[in-house]
C-alpha cells in the first residue's frame, strides 16, 4: 500500500511516499530554517505562508523521487495535531484535496505518533509494545507503545519542551537558531563539569518533567556573565546544559520502562540527534538489560516519511477521516 503522506507542523514542509508503514520510497523536506533564523525562532504568520509556497511543487517532488504517478497512490495521510495551528491547516488543507481529487483515504496522524513511528522506517524488527522517549522542539513524552495505534503518557514535561529548552540556551551562547545541534558541536570541546545547573523534581509525580527552570538558569548566566564582564566557557556550559537535560529524560525514561514492565526503548524527535542523550541512553539500556533503538539522524527531525508509517497503522486499525477533519494546536497522543 503506498501512501502519500504531509507534515507542515512547524517550520518543514515535507511529502513523502512510504509503502506498507514500512519503506521510503521519497521523503522530501522544503526547510524554512533560515528564514526564521533571521528572527531567533519560528515566526508562525511566516511558517504558513512559506508552506503554502512550497507544497505543491513537492509534492510533484515527492512523487516523482519515488517513480510514482498520482494514480499508484492508494491513501493520503497529513500531521492534523498538534503544532502551529497555521502550518497545521495548510498541509491538511492540501493533503485533503488530494484525497478528495483521487478518491482515496484520508488518515489523519497525530505529529508525535509519527516521531515514533520513524523507528519503524529505520528498523524492520521493531514492533510493540515498547517504550518510547519523544523530545522534540515542542513535545517532550515517556510514552508506553502498546500497539502501533494505542499509546499511553507515562511522564511528560509540566513546562517547556527539551528542544525549546535547547533553542533559548543556544540563543544565550549566540548560537543561531535552531540551536540544538550547533550546541551538540559546541559542546564536543568541553567535559564541563564547570557549571552546576539545577535538576527538577515534580512532586508526586515522579516521571514528570520540568525544564523552564533549567532554562532560566542558563539565561540568569548569561545575564551575570555580562553584567560583570565576564567570559562565560561557552563550550562548557553547551556541555553541562546537555548533561543536566539528559539527566532529566534518561533516568526517568529507563524508570518508566522498568515500571511498564518494557524492556524495548525506542527515542524519537530532534532532541534525540543529541549525542550526549544518545550515549547516555545506550549506557543505561546496556545496564538495565534493555534494547536500545535510536534512530539516525536524518529521521529524528521533522518529515513526512514518519508521518506515512504511522499513516499505515492507523489506516489498518480503520481511523480514516471525512472532509470534515480539522487541525487541531494540541492533542493528546493516545486520543
Ligand atoms: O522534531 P523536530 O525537528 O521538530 C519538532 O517536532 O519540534 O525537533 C526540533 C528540535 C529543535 O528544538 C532543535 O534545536 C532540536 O530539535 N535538535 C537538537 C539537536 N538537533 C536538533 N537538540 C539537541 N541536540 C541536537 N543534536
Amino acid at each position: 500500500m503506498k501512501i502519500l503522506a504531509f507534515e507542515s507542523s512547524c517550520d518543514e514542509t515535507a511529502v513523502a511516499v512510504v509503502e506498507d508503514g514500512r519503506r521510503i520510497l521519497s521523503n522530501a523536506i522544503a526547510s524554512q530554517v533560515d528564514i526564521h533564523a533571521l528572527y531567533g525562532g519560528v515566526v508562525p504568520e511566516i511558517a504558513s505562508r512559506k508552506h503554502v509556497e512550497v507544497i505543491a511543487a513537492l509534492t510533484e517532488q515527492a512523487l516523482r523521487e519515488a517513480g510514482c504517478t498520482r494514480r499508484d497512490i492508494d491513501a493520503v495521510a497529513a500531521t492534523y495535531a498538534p503544532g502551529l495551528i497555521g502550518a497545521v491547516l495548510v498541509g491538511l488543507s492540501f493533503a485533503k484535496s488530494v484525497a478528495y481529487a483521487l478518491q482515496v483515504p484520508l488518515i489523519p496522524v497525530h505529529h508525535v505518533r509519527g516521531h515514533i513511528a520513524a523507528n519503524y522506517l529505520a528498523f524492520p524488527e521493531l514492533e510493540p509494545p515498547f517504550l518510547a522517549l519523544a523530545i522534540s522542539g515542542g513535545n517532550t513524552l515517556i510514552v508506553d507503545v502498546r500497539d502501533y495505534t494505542d499509546l499511553r503518557i507515562l511522564g511528560a514535561t509540566r513546562d517547556d519542551a527539551a528542544g525549546e529548552c535547547f533553542d533559548k540556551a543556544a540563543r544565550v551562547l549566540g548560537l543561531p537558531y535552531p540551536g540544538g545541534g550547533p550546541m551538540d558541536k559546541l559542546a564536543q570541546g568541553s567535559r564541563g563539569g564547570v557549571y552546576k545547573l539545577p535538576h527538577a523534581q515534580v512532586d508526586g509525580a515522579e516521571l514528570d518533567m520540568s525544564f523552564s527552570g533549567l532554562k532560566t538558569a542558563v539565561v540568569n548566566l548569561g545575564h551575570h556573565a555580562q553584567q560583570v564582564g565576564e567570559e562565560l566557557d561557552r563550550a562548557a556550559l553547551a556541555r553541562d546544559f546537555a548533561q543536566a537535560v539528559s539527566d532529566e529524560l534518561v533516568p526517568r525514561a529507563m524508570k518508566a520502562a522498568a515500571l511498564a514492565g518494557r524492556t524495548v526503548i525506542a527515542a524519537a524527535g530532534g532532541v534525540a540527534a543529541n549525542s550526549i542523550i544518545r550515549a547516555d541512553l545506550e549506557r543505561a539500556c546496556e545496564k538495565q538489560g534493555c534494547q536500545l533503538y535510536l534512530p539516525p539522524l536524518k529521521l529524528c527531525g521533522d518529515n513526512a516519511a514518519m508521518i506515512g508509517a504511522q499513516g499505515y497503522y492507523e489506516y489498518l486499525a480503520g481511523h480514516t477521516a471525512g472532509m470534515d477533519l480539522n487541525a487541531y494546536a494540541t492533542m493528546d497522543i493516545s486520543d
